[in-house]
């Protein structure tokens, strides 16, 4: 059994306490907006906000995470409308888009904890999110753009 706050409210899920983080918020709350990609931790899909922290929920235990604040891509903001979400729609940064969630949410926390970073400090934070399509130029676009 899990308790936690998910996007501000109370949730709780009957699960064994070493399931993923990202499996209990798909299969158990259907929140399916957090991607799988990899599952080991390094392609960055799985990005939600843990306290506020940018953390990959495909390698996180729910029982690490026992009465904390996590936040996902549908709690960002109220209606999409976060200045990252409004950015990505301006510079039309998503290709095939299964990784964008995931983008935008270590790109929320990056601007959390440096308000208007420069190319070096955007890529040294996006580094470990990987896209196929290869959209990281719009990507910085975007987060220069939202930190305007
Ligand atoms: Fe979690 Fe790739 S699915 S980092």
């Amino acid at each position: 059994m899990a308790k936690f706050i998910l996007n501000g409210k109370p949730v709780v899920a009957d699960v064994d306490g070493d399931t993923p983080l990202l499996w209990v918020i798909r299969d158990e709350l259907d929140m399916t907006g957090t991607k799988f990609g990899c599952g080991i931790g390094t392609c960055g899909a799985c990005t939600v906000h843990v306290g506020g922290r940018a953390t990959r929920s495909c390698i996180t235990p729910i029982s690490a995470v026992e009465g904390a604040s996590i936040t996902t891509i549908e709690g960002l903001s109220e209606k999409g409308d976060h200045p990252l979400q409004q950015a990505w729609q301006k510079h039309q940064v998503p290709q095939c888009g299964y990784c964008q969630s995931g983008q935008i949410m270590q790109a929320a926390a990056l601007l959390k904890d440096i308000p208007n970073p420069s190319d070096a400090e955007i890529d040294a934070v996006m580094g470990g999110n990987l896209c196929r399509c290869m959209t990281y130029v719009r990507i910085r676009e975007a987060i220069h753009e939202a930190a305007d």
